[in-house]
């Protein structure tokens, strides 16, 4: 799929702006603080209703204004797609070929990005936090039930925690009040962690061959999902919830003393292994980066196998990062086929070949030369 335009209104440094794009590769040129990230941040919250570095939406409102809005249209194998999303202090409103979408969770998905940046190298490196966000973003692309799991999940979770914190205080003792909150959180916890193990055993079949040939044949890469229970690679739905039964029943007491849910999956992990090895842990980091740039190109390939269709590819401040070998992997890997946005202060870290394809746009605070 391509993003064939933008319109900005109010967004962040951004007062009003229409830009027109090309199917292959478009770099986003400019000094520092000029609002290169701020359209890359743009695209991804047209396309995720959420932003990828504030969790707070009124930061994405010009400073002084009420709301802001990101309009958008995509050509996609389906058809020809309007976007439009309006970021006002009351809430958001999302809007799909003119028509208004109830539900955040309808509207995600329709337009579908990789966002590779610097803080991705986080993903290895990171908190169990950044990574469970990964999982959720990638799999809330390609499956609306899933943010809708997840969400109820989470309102739950807070109630069962809410329970158990006054049973900590002793102002609550009804043991069947817990065995209700607990039996809902599980069917919905199993349903997550079933979703996350099929995605995450998916993205190791695609993002294994990509490290190996990035490394030149030298590393082999391995995911491991890390659920709070065991969990086997063939466990269905009914034995995943059998495993959480279990263990909130072994965990009561603790859970009770503690005054919180200490098991599911806001407790899952992710670990990567090359050649047997915690990257984390042991990995250098040039291999932290292989193993984040295979990942990413993983999801490129996992998206296409599950939509048909391409995502578009947002390259923030990491392509000048990268050395010659790996920025000529993720050109092959791309070209043709991939619809992708480079930001970099300067072209001279950027491979020859891929400036002289590229439609370059110049950003100066907020406004942007397009190319003639
Ligand atoms: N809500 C906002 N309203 C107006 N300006 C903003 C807002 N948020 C950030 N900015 C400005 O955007 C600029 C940073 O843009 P950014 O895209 O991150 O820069 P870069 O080109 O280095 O990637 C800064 O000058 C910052 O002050
Ligand atoms: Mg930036």
């Amino acid at each position: 799929m391509f993003l064939t335009s933008l319109t900005l209104t109010n967004y962040r440094n951004y007062e009003h702006e229409t830009l027109h794009f090309d199917e292959g590769v478009n770099v986003i040129l400019g000094e520092n603080a000029q609002g290169k990230t701020n359209m890359m941040e743009a695209i991804y919250v047209l396309a995720m209703a959420k932003s990828h570095r504030t969790s707070n939406d009124k930061d994405l409102i010009r400073w002084n204004e009420e709301y802001a809005k990101i309009e958008g249209r995509a050509e996609k194998r389906s058809g020809s797609l309007a976007l439009e999303l309006l970021i006002s202090k009351k809430g958001k409103k999302a809007k799909c070929n003119h028509i208004e979408q109830q539900r955040l969770s309808q509207y995600v998905g329709h337009l579908n990005v990789v966002m590779f940046a610097p803080e991705d190298l986080n993903l290895v490196k990171g908190s169990p936090q950044v990574r469970r966000r990964f999982v959720d973003m990638e799999i809330g692309q390609v499956s609306p039930v899933y943010i809708h799991d997840l969400s109820q999940y989470q309102k739950l979770l807070q109630q069962r925690n809410h329970y158990l914190k006054m049973m900590q205080a002793r102002e609550r003792s009804d043991e069947a009040v817990l065995d209700v909150l607990t039996e809902q959180l599980v069917l919905l916890a199993a349903k997550i962690t079933l979703r996350r193990r099929q995605f995450l055993s998916l993205l190791e079949q695609w993002a294994a061959p990509i490290h190996y040939e990035i490394s030149r044949g030298a590393e082999q890469l391995h995911i491991r999902y890390e659920p709070s229970v065991d969990v086997s690679e063939r466990a269905e739905l009914s034995r995943i919830v059998e495993a959480y039964n279990e263990t909130f029943a072994d965990m009561r007491e603790r859970e009770i003393q503690r005054g919180t849910t200490l098991i599911g999956p806001h407790r899952d992990d992710i670990a990567f292994f090359v050649n047997g090895k915690n990257v984390q842990t042991f990995g250098s980091q040039g291999q932290q980066r292989t193993t984040a740039l295979a990942v990413k190109l993983a999801e490129l390939e996992l998206i296409f196998s599950e939509l048909g269709d391409y995502p578009v590819l947002l390259l923030d401040d990491v392509l000048s990062e990268l050395d010659d070998f790996r920025q000529t992997h993720l050109l092959d890997a791309i070209r043709k086929k991939v619809q992708t946005f480079v930001t970099t202060t300067s072209i001279d870290g950027i491979k020859h070949d891929i400036i002289q394809e590229a439609a370059i746009y110049r950003v100066r605070s907020g406004s942007v030369t397009a190319p003639s």
